[in-house]
């Protein structure tokens, strides 16, 4: 069933980290009238530094909480009378849970069968939620939209090797992954996040719980935690260090503006239909190597640079284990449906967040020192 939903006391999960911090930001300005509360742990990958613009907007709150605590999230859920969770609270970083599973089926599986179950007690115990039977009266009162990885899908075959009229070259085979696609999760990362889907859609079927889930491709932009390709390689090239390109560099990811995906989780939460499943992507297909060299490039440009200048940092390292070759998203459903389009062409978007990344050295710094920078060398000479 498909309906405008008008809930207005919203529980956003990992609203500390990238994703989540423009979700929370893109709420708490855009809807005065909710109440919206940010529920994170704060861990290595939570940073408040993200939310300094709105954390003095009288519709937010923060709650300090790990998701699998299923009391204090409970307890949370009574505090505010919430009506709408949107679940991004999650281990998310491949080369984290290659080292260590055990956080990432605990976080992502764990926490979300804790926030399911959290969600369902407290929406039956205010009438919200009235069982199975009464699934689209239930859809009308609560919701719970969980953040979900096109990783789930597994990977494509690179088929297409002189690739497209796309703006990274691509696309660079004929499959893209849609709401079809079975899953075939390679990482633990990918195995976890596709365990939680499978109990939030479990919950709708055997419960009546109104969830709805979105996959995504690969976000890029502010905030965003600097273990991560984009972020690392500005920050490596600022400080002349080398460039790790796993294996050849010539894995595909399918990159999109993290704004456009939070106007796509707002557009979705409100109009999208429950029990229902929407991939969200750019049709933006980049080898990673072409990329590298369009943020090499920007970088330098920036900096003053003359072109070229660091180029001569780009270091093949052993690959990542297992690492999927191609990712890329059919989002055609949600134009179809929805009516969203990304808004940014990639160009706009890649000198957008190189220029944020330059312009907010204190931000990276504060993550850079310290025990960041203990792990991130740590893990780099075991490579
Ligand atoms: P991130 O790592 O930047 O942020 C994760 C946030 O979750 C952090 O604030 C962290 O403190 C919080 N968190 C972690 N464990 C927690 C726990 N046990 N309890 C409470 N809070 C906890 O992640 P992101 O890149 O912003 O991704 C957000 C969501 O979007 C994830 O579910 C991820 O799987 C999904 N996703 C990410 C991308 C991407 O490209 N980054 C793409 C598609 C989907
Ligand atoms: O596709 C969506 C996923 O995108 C999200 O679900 C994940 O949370 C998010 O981390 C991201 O996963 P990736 O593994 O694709 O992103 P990452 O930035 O880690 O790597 C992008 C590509 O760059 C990938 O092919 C690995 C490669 N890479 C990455 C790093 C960190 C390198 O070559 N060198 C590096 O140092």
């Amino acid at each position: 069933m498909s309906f405008v939903f008008t809930m207005k006391t919203i529980l956003i999960t990992g609203g500390a980290g990238f994703i989540g911090s423009h979700v929370v930001r893109l709420f708490v300005n855009k809807y005065p009238d909710y109440t919206v509360v940010n529920l994170d742990k704060l861990t290595y990958a939570g940073n408040l530094a993200n939310l300094t613009d709105i954390e003095d907007k009288p519709n937010y709150n923060f709650e300090r909480c790990d998701i699998c605590d299923f009391e204090q999230v409970l307890a949370i859920f009574r505090k505010y009378d919430i009506d709408g969770v949107i679940h991004l609270a999650a281990e998310s970083h491949v080369d984290r849970s290659i080292k260590d599973p055990f956080t990432f089926a605990q976080t992502n599986v764990i926490g979300t069968l804790s926030m399911l179950q959290a969600a369902k007690a407290y929406w039956t115990e205010t009438g919200r939620m009235e069982g199975l039977d009464k699934a689209a009266e239930n859809a009308e009162r609560c919701r719970f939209y969980h953040i979900s990885t096109d990783e789930v899908y597994g990977a494509l075959e690179l088929t297409n090797l002189a690739g497209g009229d796309e703006p990274g070259g691509g696309p660079f085979g004929d499959a893209f992954f849609t709401e079809t696609t079975k899953y075939d999760p390679h990482s633990p990362y990918s195995a976890s996040k596709a365990a939680s889907d499978h109990f939030v859609r479990a919950f709708h079927d055997t419960y009546g719980l109104p969830t709805m889930v979105t996959n995504c491709s690969n976000n890029y932009g502010p905030y965003q935690f600097p273990e991560k390709l984009i972020p690392l390689f500005i920050n490596n090239i600022r400080h002349s260090k080398p460039l790790p390109v796993y294996g050849k560099g010539e894995n595909v990811r399918d990159w999109l503006y993290v704004e456009d995906h939070a106007r796509a989780i707002d557009l979705i939460f409100h109009k999208g239909r429950v029990a229902d499943t929407y991939n969200i992507g750019g049709f933006n297909e980049w080898k990673n190597i072409d990329l590298i060299r369009v943020i090499i490039k920007t970088v330098d440009r920036l900096l003053g640079n003359p072109e070229g200048t660091s180029d001569q940092l780009i270091t093949y390292v052993t690959d990542r284990a297992g690492h999927d070759m191609r990712y890329a998203i059919d989002s055609t459903k949600l134009k179809t449906e929805l009516g969203w389009e990304p808004s940014l062409q990639f160009e706009e978007g890649i000198e957008r967040t190189v220029r944020w990344y330059l312009d907010n050295q204190a931000w990276m710094d504060n993550i850079t020192s310290g025990e960041y920078e203990r792990y991130y060398e740590a893990m780099y000479k075991d490579r």
